[in-house]
């Protein structure tokens, strides 16, 4: 992979000059000045996902641009170094190989002098096998019963995938009752515990370093309160098993090698769910499924690896985002997904983005001049369309946003829901694309012939000047194979970015500080006696909480 600062390329130079001359055009002339507009910005995924970027700010110059700034930092290159194996995560030493994970043409993939497909297709085995007893009952709990509940302890990469997907593909869930427990505040594993039954839950602890505090305390809470229920630790063999690359950590928390999955260094955290730390949606949504889940991904990355970029839905997404986060300096961007079972989807992109692309310093080792990953935020349609859509149509900052939502509802009973949902979809785009000037637009629909005082008053609030740009992803339906392939887009997207911000968007150094510090402090607190000598802010904190406890 290059080391190309995307500034000192000629295609930078040439797309900020571009974006000085077309800054002001407005889409509502965009579209009247090209009929085939839709035609040219929008490309359809196998005819499952139709992805529209016709509502950009953006021109075919600007296209051909952005691609060939793709080209200067050798966008190419980069993919090939990922899928080949390359240690491209340089400040971890390490390959970034989740394709690795939903390569299910099971062509040969070497690291390390080793083909990892072979401990690949163990491990789905090995997931195909455990899933089958646990979900048709086989697999008995300590005193014979078999398992009801699952609880997956985990946090970041360990929880939110598997939520997320498990939560979005409720249509597809059998019998077993799912959930998540990541926060180390007590109130939540308490929670889940006044649910659940000793005698018929799994637990699995999910953890890629089996070091992370939170899921360790949680581990623990959960472990003694089964201790409290059943007097013993033998119960651990039938009720927990463990997620992680420790193997030895997880030997000394108890929990036996035979129920232990584990996975490797070239798979990161939050790109994690295609491996066996999505066992929860194995036992979800059954294997069949979930291998239809990892068919999606690869069709995407084959689409990723494969497609010119000018038709190249990953590559094409990301050049927008830079050409709004790098030109227009649009520092935020919405992801607004019109299904309800969706609404963990901005949170999961969250990590997928931020944690990856959070960064400012550039591949050389030195501070950015430049602008790199966004602000991810969003929830569900029409639920944020009562509460910041107001900001989005009105408001002084633009937020490019990418609506998402399904042609087919996965509530068969109520559709007429799903077509009073889908008209918002719609039109939420095109409000925020056009806006809206006319004055006599609200009295033509009320009769009134001309307008009043009162209406003129009111024009300016009333008026959406519009231009504001958004994606709309529009699957088929939200299925394994669609959702499969919507997340690996976004991680593709995430990566594309990241080559051109010339950072490395596989470490993740910026949440350690936090954590060190945590572990200091929750010295000072422990020990009562012990005088703290931070900063004033800190101490006086602490000294407050002290003084009541
Ligand atoms: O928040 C930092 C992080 O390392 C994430 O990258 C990761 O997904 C999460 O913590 C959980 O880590 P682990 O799976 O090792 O418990």
């Amino acid at each position: 992979m290059k080391n190309i600062n995307p500034v000192d390329t000629n295609s930078w130079k040439s797309l900020k000059e571009h974006f000085y001359k077309i800054k002001d055009l407005h889409m509502k002339d965009l579209f009247f000045q090209d009929k085939d507009r839709f035609h040219k910005f929008s490309i359809n995924f196998n005819n499952q996902i139709l992805v529209d970027f016709s509502k950009n700010r953006i021109t075919s110059d600007t296209i051909l641009k952005l691609l060939m700034l793709a080209k200067e930092v050798d966008l190419s290159g980069a993919i090939h170094s990922m899928f080949n194996g390359e240690k491209i995560n340089r400040t971890e030493n390490r390959a970034v190989l989740h394709v690795a994970l939903r390569n299910l043409s099971n062509t040969s993939i070497t690291y390390d002098n080793k083909n990892v497909m072979i401990d690949v297709n163990n491990m789905l085995e090995k997931m195909k096998l455990f899933s089958k007893l646990i979900i048709n009952g086989t697999w008995k709990g300590y005193t014979g019963k078999s398992i009801t509940d699952i609880v997956n302890i985990g946090i970041g990469g360990s929880d939110l995938g598997p939520s997320m997907i498990v939560q979005a593909l409720d249509a597809y869930r059998n019998h077993l009752k799912m959930h998540f427990v990541s926060n180390m505040d007590g109130s939540h594993i308490s929670n889940v515990l006044k649910k659940i039954n000793p005698e018929t839950t799994l637990f699995l602890v999910v953890s890629k370093t089996f070091t992370t505090e939170e899921t360790l305390i949680n581990a623990n809470t959960a472990k003694i309160w089964m201790n409290e229920y059943f007097h013993t630790n033998d119960f651990l063999d039938n009720h927990f098993i463990a997620i992680s690359m420790n193997v030895k950590n997880v030997i000394d928390f108890g929990i036996k090698l035979d129920n232990i999955f584990t996975f490797w260094d070239w798979v990161g955290g939050r790109y994690s769910l295609w491996s066996s730390v999505g066992f929860s949606i194995v036992l979800s949504i059954g294997f069949s499924n979930f291998l239809l889940l990892l068919h999606g991904a690869h069709a995407m990355d084959q689409h990723y690896l494969n497609t010119d970029f000018s038709k190249n839905i990953p590559v094409l997404l990301a050049l927008i985002g830079i050409w709004y986060n790098n030109f227009f300096l649009s520092e935020t961007e919405a992801i607004l997904p019109y299904d309800q079972n969706m609404r963990r989807f901005p949170a999961f992109l969250q990590q997928t983005n931020m944690e990856s692309n959070g960064k400012n310093v550039d591949r050389n080792g030195c501070f950015v001049r430049w602008q790199t990953g966004p602000i991810i935020w969003g929830e569900s349609g029409t639920n944020g369309q009562h509460a910041f859509y107001q900001l989005l149509h009105q408001g002084t900052k633009l937020v490019p946003c990418d609506f998402i939502a399904s042609v087919c509802p996965n509530n068969h009973v109520l559709v007429n829901h799903h077509v009073q949902l889908l008209s918002h979809f719609f039109s939420q785009t095109q409000a925020l694309a056009f806006g809206q000037f006319e004055i006599n637009t609200e009295n033509k629909c009320n009769n009134i012939s001309s307008p009043t005082k009162d209406s003129l008053y009111a024009f300016p609030y009333k008026a959406f000047e519009g231009n504001k740009p958004s994606n709309s992803i529009f699957l088929y339906q939200i299925n394994p194979y669609n959702l499969g392939a919507l997340i690996a887009l976004y991680e593709h997207k995430v990566f594309t970015q990241g080559v051109i911000f010339n950072i490395f968007s596989f470490d993740q150094w910026g949440v350690e500080l936090g954590k060190k510090l945590a572990k200091t402090i929750s010295c000072s607190l422990i020990n009562k006696s012990q005088e703290i000598q931070y900063d004033s802010s800190t101490n006086g904190l602490i000294n407050f909480y002290k003084s009541f406890s």
